[in-house]
């Protein structure tokens, strides 16, 4: 068996909806835990099927996990001697499992980890985390698919500048160095919102981090850091997600849980396509937000993706949808990932007219998208689809629903709280005689 989404069309959404933790943090926050012995506890944890992932990778390395879904948070243990080694068979279901890297060769000074396989889109490569981990003294090799490192002196500081802002290696890099001997200066580090919660989580532990925040991190290194209490960001993507799914659908969304200083320039492109944007103001982080207010038909918009503070890859799919429904013409163009397009030949499916050329996605606008079977290739192509089908005419039926549930909670009941008909159906395997 399993199961699908099904989506009753069109919808137009309204009310409500609050935004809990951001997956592409509390990931590396708790990953993060492993540098200190006792009991931290995360707070605004998403209840996804990827802290699910890491609970138990963390778990299998030694640490006592209490984890509360219904209250979002999650409590840490963690040993004096954590194991040192994360295993293919959950790494190979979670990319993010390779952020125990750097906070066990950190602390450990030894580390195995699978190296993984993750989501279906495009080659992603790990050469930035191996070399600044070889930089900052460790020997690392890939044997028999698994990243083995070692660094039995303990690392020491260095000056790495990366060849590219990326999260996932600035975040291993942060991460090892705050243990390390002396001084390590990394330039060219990524910006986004995540990485500044993992560093300011690492102060509050006992970190000497400078310049949080900017292209360039000075981590002093200290003995060793203390246990925590911290409270995960809000997930900017899936407050992105209700945004543009309140834009394409014509709807009245306000979003609880992340500010608009955390979306940029995806304000500006809501505003762009017709949509009115306005802050949610209150000291409360679980209730401050913002609300988005439909055009009746979007306009067309152009978006290029880049590192924060610019256009969010996550949420291209989302800006493919609002075009294919537009007036005109519109263009995405991708500059972080090679092969995001599997997405659009299953959104081609409910008849959008979409044309790729290298890494641009020229759409065509047309007045309705008709339901249909489609299937989900990562995260944020599933839920683009089920935004897809909330403009559709008619029964659309997304497959592949476990890629969502990695990032997206209680997807379904969401959505049916905005007035949108859906539902989740278990399906028969298809069996071939
Ligand atoms: C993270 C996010 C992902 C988001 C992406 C970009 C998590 C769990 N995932 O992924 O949702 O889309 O940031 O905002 O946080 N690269 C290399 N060598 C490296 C590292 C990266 O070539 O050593 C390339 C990748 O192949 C990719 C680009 O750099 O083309 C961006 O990757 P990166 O910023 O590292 O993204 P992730 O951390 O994997």
């Amino acid at each position: 068996m399993r199961h699908v989404f099904v989506i009753e069309g069109p919808a137009v959404l309204s009310g409500d909806v609050t935004v809990t933790g951001a997956k592409n943090s509390v990931l590396k926050l708790m990953a993060a835990t492993l540098l200190a012995p006792g009991r931290s506890v995360i707070s605004n944890v998403p209840a996804i099927a990827d802290v699910r992932i890491m609970c138990e990778l963390l778990h299998r390395l030694g640490c006592g996990i209490d984890y509360d879904a219904g209250a979002g948070t999650v409590a840490i243990d963690v040993p004096e001697a954590p194991g040192i080694t994360a295993d293919y068979e959950l790494v190979r279901l979670m990319r993010a499992s390779i952020s125990v890297l750097g906070p066990l060769v950190g602390r450990m000074h030894a580390a195995e980890v699978a190296v993984p396989g993750g989501d279906a889109i495009g080659s992603r490569g790990l050469d930035m985390h191996q070399h600044g981990l070889e930089q900052l003294g460790a020997d690392v090799s890939l044997e028999h698919g698994y990243f083995v490192a070692s660094a039995p002196n303990g690392l020491r500081g260095t000056d790495i500048s990366l060849p590219f802002p990326s999260v996932g290696a600035t975040e291993n890099l942060v991460m090892a160095s705050v243990l390390a001997r002396g001084v390590t200066t990394i330039e060219n580090v990524a910006k986004e919102p995540e990485i500044v919660d993992i560093c300011e989580m690492l102060v509050e532990m006992g970190a000497d981090i400078e310049g949080i925040g900017t292209s360039r991190l000075v981590v002093t290194g200290v003995p060793g850091l203390r246990p925590v209490d911290h409270r995960c960001v809000g997930d900017r993507i899936v407050a992105g997600t209700w945004a543009f799914a309140a834009a394409a659908t014509g709807g009245d969304v306000t979003v609880h849980g992340v500010e608009l200083d955390l979306l940029p320039n995806v304000a500006d492109k809501l505003v762009e396509a017709g949509a009115r944007v306005e802050p949610v103001v209150s000291e409360d982080p679980a209730i401050a937000g913002f609300r988005v207010i439909g055009p009746s038909r979007p306009r067309p918009i152009r978006v290029s993706t880049l590192p924060f503070p610019g256009f969010p890859t996550d949420l291209q799919p989302f800006v493919i949808t609002l075009n294919a429904v537009a007036d005109g013409v519109g263009l995405l163009t991708e500059n972080l990932f090679e092969a995001r397009w599997r997405f659009v030949n299953e959104l081609s499916r409910l008849g959008a007219r979409v044309s790729i050329d290298g890494n641009h996605a020229l759409v065509t606008g047309t007045d309705s998208l008709s339901g249909a079977e489609v299937e989900a290739s990562d995260i944020r192509a599933g839920a683009g689809l089920v935004v897809a089908g909330l403009t559709a005419g008619g029964r659309t039926e997304v497959s592949g629903v476990d890629h969502i549930e990695r990032g997206y909670e209680h997807f379904v009941e969401k959505l049916t709280q905005l007035g949108a008909s859906v539902e989740r159906v278990e399906k028969p395997d298809t069996v071939i005689p």
